[in-house]
């Protein structure tokens, strides 16, 4: 679907996927970490990266808060918005993943058609997602940027988990579970995510 564009031809170029593969010992791929603000994404995201690029690999962390600076700064939280934004960066991720690098999004991405739309991008067995699964209560303590308590006062309208829905995944690849007395660190949810793509074979 190429939306409103016409007499556009796609180009090719010699230099392909596998060469590229070839060049980083890699295989591309996207890890869509999922999960309510103050779940730990982007910690999550940044220990995965750290390991990985100890490990000789290169990846790339396209954070939600951090390209809402940018390339979608123009978006608001309205859910058509929120569409759009996760749909901006699945393009965007599909670009690294072709390019041969292991793309990490950090992005709560509420909505399951979003996060399906973005899977059906991508090649077979490139798109994996990653729920980071911590309950509301937990995350709501945590408030790490003191959201919530702005948005339980009715300061912030239509904050995710309080009067915004999330949509936790269904049949999603990883479940990270940070619940009751099952406390894993950042480095050892990274470290779980990398058994399966070195069991996946994206680590080559
Ligand atoms: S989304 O839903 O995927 O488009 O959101 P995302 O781009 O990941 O941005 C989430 C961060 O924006 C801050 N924020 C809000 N989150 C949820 N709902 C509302 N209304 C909202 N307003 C601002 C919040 O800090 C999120 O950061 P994280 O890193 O997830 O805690």
């Amino acid at each position: 679907n190429i939306g409103n564009s016409t007499n556009i031809l796609w180009h090719e170029c010699p230099v392909q996927n596998r060469d590229r593969q070839q060049l980083l010992q890699q295989k591309g791929c996207v890890i869509w970490l999922t999960g309510l603000s103050g779940s730990g994404k982007s910690t999550i995201a940044c220990a995965l990266s750290q390991s990985l690029h100890s490990k000789g690999k290169l990846t790339y962390i396209l954070d939600g808060d951090n390209i809402r600076h940018g390339l979608n700064r123009d978006l608001s939280f309205r859910a058509e918005d929120r569409s759009e934004n996760i749909r901006r960066i699945g393009e965007v991720a599909k670009l690294f993943a072709d390019a041969g690098i292991i793309c990490i999004t950090s992005l709560i991405s509420p909505y399951q058609k979003d996060r399906d739309a973005c899977r059906a991008l991508l090649p077979e067995g490139s798109f994996i997602e990653v729920f980071i699964d911590v309950p509301l209560h937990v995350c709501e303590a945590r408030d790490p940027k003191g959201l919530y308590k702005l948005a339980r006062a009715g300061k912030i309208k239509g904050f995710t988990g309080i009067d915004d829905p999330y949509e936790p995944p269904r049949g999603c690849e990883i479940v990270l579970q940070q619940k009751g007395s099952d406390c894993k660190s950042p480095k050892d949810m990274a470290e779980i995510v990398i058994s399966y793509l070195e069991k996946s074979g994206h680590l080559k």
